[in-house]
């Protein structure tokens, strides 16, 4: 049998290129090594304040955007989160062994929250339990992710591993797969912070379902270090995080990147950038566009019954760890 990632992307504001590089273009890559589950996690969306009409909506882009980056439905299962109810249930399990001051630590959910904590949601507070209920109702052997679900990750580990020592062996314990380069994209306005859909600075990311014009006002505005040598560098972080980009939508090597840039200014990094993102942007948004809404929804009533067949299976075995079968019979 083939090893199992399982992986999502919440359907809240815009995917930017910061979520294709550091996780959709390796769930492209691992697809066909691995049996493979991509959700759109419109269960983690309701954290957000979002009307119900956009947020319909924002799921079936987020799935549309899987596909146009090379997400195959015929090998890979796209689902949605709330199909399958046994997220739901598992949550309630996995809370039942998850600790506060697990949760209390998480840094996502400080920041979300930050000195408003009387009024975050129970929700935001619980949502690393509800990520760790997707990743092992499915048995996941990886998980590809960006840099900044790592602390989650751990925490599902953790999950896993105290309830296999309560009840017997029940989950796998998954690992993270995070890439070396393009883990953190960073805001191109702010190279302090990461690239992030949440953001209210729309010029900080670049949006998949930009246009051309608007790529290269972004790009040209985008925030540089002092000096004027463009080359991979950790303690120039702005213009290595463009250098970074332009590698991953190039395919370029560093040498070849840092050689083609030899003499040359910032200006010409920005406008170079802007065209390489235009050029991979173009297809992707055709294909983006080229999916109907029939399709689609094959799509997903497909993944749901594969993705329900896996997580009933998962489900029916928890409820006899923990001895709450009998309610089914
Ligand atoms: P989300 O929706 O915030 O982001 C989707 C994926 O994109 C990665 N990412 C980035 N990578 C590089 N640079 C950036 N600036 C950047 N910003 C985001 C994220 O790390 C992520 O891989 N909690 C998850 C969704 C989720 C999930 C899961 C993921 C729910 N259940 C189970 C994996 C497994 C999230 O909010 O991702």
């Amino acid at each position: 049998m083939r090893k199992r990632i399982f992986s999502g992307a919440q359907p809240t504001g815009n995917l930017h290129i910061g979520n294709y590089i550091g996780a959709l273009r390796n769930w492209a890559a691992l697809q066909h090594e691995y049996d493979s589950f991509f959700c759109v996690v419109n269960l983690h969306a309701l954290t957000a304040t979002q009307d119900p009409k956009t947020r319909r909506e924002k799921t079936r882009e987020v799935a549309r955007l899987y596909l146009a980056a090379g997400i195959d439905p015929k090998v890979s299962t796209v689902f949605v989160q709330s199909d399958v109810p046994e997220h739901t249930e598992l949550t309630w399990i996995l809370n039942c062994v998850t600790r506060m001051g697990e949760l209390e630590r998480m840094t996502q959910f400080k920041e979300k929250a930050r000195k408003q904590r009387e009024n975050a949601g129970v929700g935001l507070f619980d949502y690393p339990v509800l990520m760790a209920a997707d990743i092992l109702l499915y048995q996941t052997e990886l998980v590809p992710v960006g840099q900044d679900q790592k602390q989650h990750l751990e925490l599902t580990r953790d999950i896993a591993m105290r309830f296999n020592r309560d009840y017997g062996e029940t989950f796998r314990v998954p690992e993270p797969f995070i890439s070396k380069v393009g883990a953190r994209i960073l805001a191109l306005d702010n190279p302090e912070k990461k690239m992030s859909k949440s953001d209210e600075n729309v010029n900080g990311s670049i949006y998949l379902t930009d246009d051309a014009d608007t790529i290269r006002r972004k790009f040209k505005r985008a925030v540089t270090d002092s000096g004027t040598e463009i080359r991979f560098d950790e303690t120039r972080p702005a213009i290595t995080n463009l250098l970074t980009i332009y590698q991953l939508l190039t395919g370029r090597t560093r040498e070849e990147i840092e050689a083609h840039f030899e003499g040359k200014g910032y200006a010409q990094l920005k406008s170079d950038l802007a065209e390489a993102t235009v050029e991979f942007l173009t297809p992707f948004q055709e294909r983006f566009r080229g999916i109907s809404d029939e399709e689609l929804d094959r799509i997903f009533a497909a993944g749901r019954e594969r993705a329900s067949e896996v997580a009933r299976a998962t489900m029916k075995d928890v409820r006899e760890r923990v001895g709450i079968e009998g309610a089914r019979i």
